[in-house]
């Protein structure tokens, strides 16, 4: 397949199809790290992906390996400490009911994410990242490899329950979601009960969704892109896509529009850890806090579901050609 540019206005990680092997490491700085202790962190972990992008790397592990992206975020207490010009949504998220969050396993100052074909390739860099950040001064605070099952040219792949996950997104072009070339990373490692739920009976599990297992179609349509009908009502008065569904309650009609771009891998950590990667891109990660809020409480999903870890980042502008992430504004 063609390599992948990485260069440009905005981040290949972001804009760029999802590739099947992902790894996300965070790394921390330490507390009297100042502006220039970030730009040469980001310039070292920046030339490993630039090379790898483009194939120059060196390092037979990496030969006809193209494409890789990638995506490089900054956490809120490392952007408020170096008076960074983040957006101004840029915050921790609220603790939700049920969290269990190991902070061993979330947060971090710089959030590298990188992708390619294969977990050889992303492990590969994985190391070289590691590094360039450790030359640079950074320690690694975790990192979590995921993946996304085989799945048609340009089709939906789906997740550990078995459904299409990523229909109703948005175009990752769509102005809407990005602060200039920047845009806000949440990311939450959810993990699912993938055995209790495939115990339920197969239409109680696409009531759960409110779509169809082999289509992904919504309830109230016949195509997987079919617009989820959250108003429509059978006869008898109930709705169509039950009250506690899931694409009723992260539905974006309940957010006056509001849309996130969510690009999630799955994980399998250990045969009882296994789930989700749920990353997702939006202007304000409010927006997150409101559709977590009504999910954790009411969504028909939440009784199999654990989050483990959590994130929020300032995902930089794309480095312009001969630079890096954030010239000119870090
Ligand atoms: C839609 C699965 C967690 C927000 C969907 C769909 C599936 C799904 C299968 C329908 C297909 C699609 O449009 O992509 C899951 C699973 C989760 C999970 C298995 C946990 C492991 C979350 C969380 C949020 C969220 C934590 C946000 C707080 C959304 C949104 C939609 C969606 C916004 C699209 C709704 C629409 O526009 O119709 N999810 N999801 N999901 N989910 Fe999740």
């Amino acid at each position: 397949a063609a390599a992948v540019p990485f260069h440009g206005a905005r981040q290949s990680g972001v804009v760029h199809r999802q590739l099947p092997a992902t790894r996300l490491l965070a790394l921390d700085l330490p507390a009297d790290a100042d502006r220039g202790a970030l730009r040469t962190l980001l310039a070292g972990t920046g030339d490993v992906l630039a090379r790898a992008a483009d194939g120059t790397l060196a390092d037979a592990r990496l030969a006809g390996t193209p494409p890789v992206t990638s995506l490089a975020a900054l956490g809120p207490a490392l952007a408020a400490r170096l008076r960074l010009p983040a957006p101004e949504t840029l915050a921790e998220l609220p603790a939700f009911p049920g969290d269990r969050l190991d902070p061993a396993r979330g947060g971090g100052d710089l959030l590298l994410q990188v992708s390619a074909e294969h977990p050889w390739t992303t492990g590969v860099l994985a190391e070289h990242l590691l590094t360039a950040a450790t030359a640079a001064g950074a320690a690694l605070r975790w990192q979590q490899g995921g993946f996304l099952p085989p799945t048609p040219d340009g089709g939906t792949p789906r997740n550990l329950f078995g459904f299409k996950d990523g229909t109703a997104n948005p175009d990752p072009a769509d102005p809407a979601l990005w602060h200039q070339d920047g845009t806000v990373l949440v990311y939450r490692r959810i993990r699912m009960d993938t055995a209790a739920f495939a115990a339920l009976p197969a239409d109680g599990r696409e009531l759960a969704m409110g779509r169809r297992a082999d289509t992904g179609a919504p309830l109230t349509g016949s195509a997987e892109h079919d617009d989820p009908d959250i108003y429509a009502k059978h006869p008898d008065g109930s709705y169509v896509i039950p009250a506690g569904a899931h694409v009723r309650l992260s539905s974006p009609r309940l957010d006056g529009g509001a849309r996130m771009l969510r690009r999630g891998w799955s994980y399998d950590d250990a045969p009882a850890d296994r789930g989700l990667l749920f990353c997702a891109f939006m202007p304000d990660p409010a927006l997150f806090a409101r559709v977590q809020t009504r999910l954790a409480e009411r969504d028909a999903l939440t009784p199999f579901l654990t989050h483990t870890a959590s994130a929020v980042a300032w995902v930089l502008p794309g480095a312009p050609e001969g630079g890096q992430w954030g010239a000119g504004v870090i």
